[in-house]
């Protein structure tokens, strides 16, 4: 192997290592997909959806963005969630940001050059929309902190308005949205309380 032999290794030694433990693990998953869950994640190397849940191949449907954003207007990531939901059915929708976010952190920095200065807007624009709540915390690494919580927010309430989810909600549909944050610092997962399975009243 001329390039990145040590991956293609580790690669047989994973694929050995799945079916020394369940003879039809390949087979089953070639078969059908049937995740329960839609992750939407950070692109951060630190996070890795599946591992940090412990779920395995098959049981977790990913979307990976920085910062985990559900733009409308994003292709990608509506593509995903309507799979997601009208196609696997899946049952939850989750939301996973992580304190020490780059982009996050990028929003109280100086510009960046496009395109990533594009996606970072958002997260600016989010932040101008919280300036008053975020001013009054002590310092910056606080105010990126409490950025990475309501950007989680921010980003259940926008699934919460998505035709899709709606659509889902009102065929009777079970689907749940999550907002989650996940510490870098001690690899645990806490709830944000934003849940939501019915549209706003
Ligand atoms: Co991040």
């Amino acid at each position: 192997m001329r390039f990145l032999p040590s991956l293609f290794e580790n690669n047989r030694r994973w694929a050995r290592e799945q079916v020394a433990r369940d003879p039809d693990f390949f087979s089953r998953l070639c078969a059908i997909q049937a995740p329960e869950h839609l992750w939407i994640g950070c692109a951060d190397s630190r996070v890795p959806a599946n591992e940090i849940v412990g779920l395995a191949p098959g049981e977790l449907f990913v979307h990976r963005n920085i910062a985990n954003l559900v733009l409308p207007e994003d292709p990608n990531c509506q593509a995903v969630i309507q799979f997601a939901v009208e196609e696997l059915g899946v049952a939850h929708v989750v939301v996973t940001g992580h304190y020490g976010c780059g982009g996050v952190k990028a929003a109280f920095g100086p510009p960046a050059r496009e395109p990533l200065e594009g996606w970072i807007r958002h997260l600016r624009d989010l932040r101008r929309a919280h300036g008053t709540e975020l001013d009054a915390l002590p310092d910056e690494a606080a105010r990126v902190r409490r950025l990475c919580e309501l950007n989680v927010a921010h980003q259940v309430a926008t699934l919460r308005r998505l035709p899709v989810v709606r659509g889902a909600w009102e065929r009777g549909h079970s689907l749940t949205l999550h907002g989650w944050i996940y510490d870098l610092g001690d690899g645990l997962i806490r709830d944000l309380q934003v849940s939501s399975d019915r549209p706003e009243a």
